[in-house]
């Protein structure tokens, strides 16, 4: 069985066939569903995703993306969320610097604050970290705590720097892009990086693995993402669906 640690199930792109994904989970041999958000809006769709089925857990949490349109009121109405049953999560939350959706100093005021209230509730964070590494780092370095731990999501940097958040209780999650030839840097993460710190996730429906590059990505193709591990790694697959599902039960505490 499989874990996908980060999937956007609420988006537009699943509206024709939510429920039948939802309804192969099991079939498709996936064990949980971390359903990430990005929004309010899409942060009380995953609570309510996840209170009805059993496989999904939810995280909530402002991207980056939309840090622009935080108040602090909406951030109250997160941390109430944060509290409901099945979140297991704040996020996603973090720094893009590609397509810079939101100014930087916004970016950045809105990731230090939701990643206080992680630790205000003692909760694991996931951080999306596109193309600002350093601030990323000073971020979350600058804001360490007694137990601090969470995702570093959809891992775009070196395995140094991977060694540095796992030292603060982070685990390292692949998505689709592993898969590709040219992603030099991923496949050097997953074979440098201890099998017992890595996570795999789909961030459906983007970023999809070969064989089905270009189309619409879902849960059920995590599995394109651990075979690509376990190629490189040169061990089974099914060593890698194993341990990866063991790391995410221990991040979260599930039995
Ligand atoms: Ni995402």
């Amino acid at each position: 069985m499989l874990v996908d640690s980060h999937a956007h199930l609420d988006d537009d792109r699943f509206d024709k066939d939510r429920q039948i994904i939802i309804n192969n989970f099991e079939k498709d041999g996936l064990s949980y569903v971390l359903h990430a958000s990005s929004d309010l809006q899409s942060s009380i769709r995953a609570v309510n995703t996840a209170q009805k089925y059993d496989k999904i857990l939810a995280s909530v949490g402002y991207h980056p993306h939309d840090a622009k349109d935080i108040t602090t009121e909406s951030l109250i109405i997160i941390k109430g969320l944060a509290q409901k049953e099945k979140v297991v999560a704040i996020g996603e939350i973090g720094l893009d610097y590609h397509y810079d959706h939101s100014p930087r100093d916004i970016q950045r005021h809105w990731f230090r604050e939701q990643v206080r209230m992680a630790r205000e509730l003692d909760m694991p964070y996931i951080v999306h970290d596109r193309d600002a590494h350093r601030d990323v780092y000073d971020i979350v370095f600058g804001e360490k705590y007694s137990g601090t731990r969470g995702i570093m999501h959809c891992y775009s940097g070196s395995p140094e720097l991977a060694k540095e958040y796992i030292k603060l209780g982070f685990l390292i999650s692949l998505a689709g892009p592993v898969t590709f030839d040219n992603a030099k840097k991923a496949k050097e993460v997953a074979k440098e990086i201890p099998l017992e710190y890595l996570l795999v996730e789909t961030d459906s429906p983007y970023l999809t693995p070969v064989p089905y590059r270009g189309k619409r990505n879902q849960p059920a193709y995590v599995k394109y993402v651990a075979e690509e591990i376990a190629r490189i790694k040169g061990i089974s697959f099914e060593e890698v669906a194993r341990v990866t599902t063991a790391n995410f039960k221990r991040l979260f505490k599930l039995v």
